[in-house]
């Protein structure tokens, strides 16, 4: 693995899984594979869980952590390849990710859309930029379309909460108040499709996500159809994709509620999290045995643990190939 950005960068998905779940047992099997190393975490964007679990993880394998609220306290900066900097960018991405390179071996980047340019957006030129210019492994803590390292924890989840080889797992769209990024969803729906899983998303019309995304999974307009029998019910809301970043409506009859809950194969229910109890999920459902959202949250760790595990073995690869 040479930076873990969506699925596609993990070779073994089954196997990346169960490395996890044993970290899971043994956290602190591989404490000095990161002796001497710095992983560098950036945020762009506010974070409780990414933040935290990802630190949590380094700490578990001996690896030292800086974090910076790049957001807040860096130089505004500038991603545009040839821009005249007069405005109010100071700093050009060439340079701050190649001088965040210099002193991390890793680095972690969360930068969220913007939402209002859906092709500005889906190019994904934050992340770009920074695998471009950093010279090092990248790891995407949220990016504009995506969100690796949840769907990786989701999968994980929902590998030991299964009952039947091929569970129903559910992605609903849920009502919120603010516009929200389709990068959970995106992400839920790339990694469920590479997943022994039957699939099925269920969103209100014009909420469809992008196709790339979507793949093969059965799409339905019916929250209800969806329901029945389903092993998880995984809830989340998203803008549309379509009228890009708009919210077309705020349906609360699409509220996860105890009576859909019924209509499952008696469901866990899964939120990334942060939710928002009586608009996405009622209370009666999440402090009920159907939740799974602090055991997922929990995952997050073991999730960044096997990814930052599998660069820190392509940076003692390339430093001392005789080894290997
Ligand atoms: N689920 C998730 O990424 O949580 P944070 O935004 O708090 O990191």
């Amino acid at each position: 693995m040479n930076h873990f950005i969506s699925v596609n960068d993990v070779l073994d998905l089954k196997a990346f899984v169960k490395e996890a779940l044993l970290y899971k047992k043994t956290p602190f099997a591989d404490k000095y594979l990161g002796k001497n190393r710095t992983i560098g975490l950036l945020f762009f964007n506010a974070s409780l869980r990414t933040r935290l679990s990802t630190q949590r993880a380094a700490q578990n394998l001996g690896v030292e952590v800086i974090v910076m609220n790049v957001g807040q306290d860096g130089w505004q900066l500038e991603f545009q390849d040839g821009a005249v900097m007069n405005g109010d960018k100071a700093e050009h991405i060439k340079e701050a990710a190649a001088v965040v390179g210099q002193y991390c071996d890793i680095v972690g980047v969360r930068s969220f859309p913007g939402l209002t340019d859906r092709d500005a957006d889906y190019s994904e030129i934050v992340m770009n930029q920074f695998l471009k210019h950093t010279g090092r492994p990248i790891i995407s803590l949220e990016s504009a379309t995506r969100h690796p390292l949840q769907s990786l924890t989701d999968l994980i989840t929902i590998e030991e909460l299964r009952k039947v080889e091929r569970p129903k797992v559910v992605l609903t769209w849920a009502p919120h108040v603010k516009a929200l990024p389709q990068c959970v969803p995106n992400s839920f729906a790339e990694w469920m499709n590479a997943a022994n899983v039957d699939f099925v998303i269920a969103n209100p019309e014009g909420y469809d996500l992008a196709p790339e995304f979507v793949g093969n999974a059965k799409v339905t307009h019916n929250q209800a159809d969806a329901f029945a029998g389903a092993d998880f019910i995984y809830a989340k809301n998203w803008s549309s994709y379509e009228q890009y970043g708009k919210i077309l409506n705020q349906d609360p009859s699409w509220m996860v509620t105890m009576k859909k809950m019924e209509l499952t194969n008696n469901a866990r229910f899964m939120h990334c999290l942060p939710v928002r109890r009586n608009v996405v999920v009622e209370d009666a459902v999440l402090d009920s045995e159907h939740s799974a959202v602090i055991q997922q949250a929990g995952n997050r760790v073991w999730a960044a643990q096997v990814v930052i595990k599998h660069l820190l073995i392509k940076l003692a690869r390339e430093e001392s190939p005789f080894l290997f």
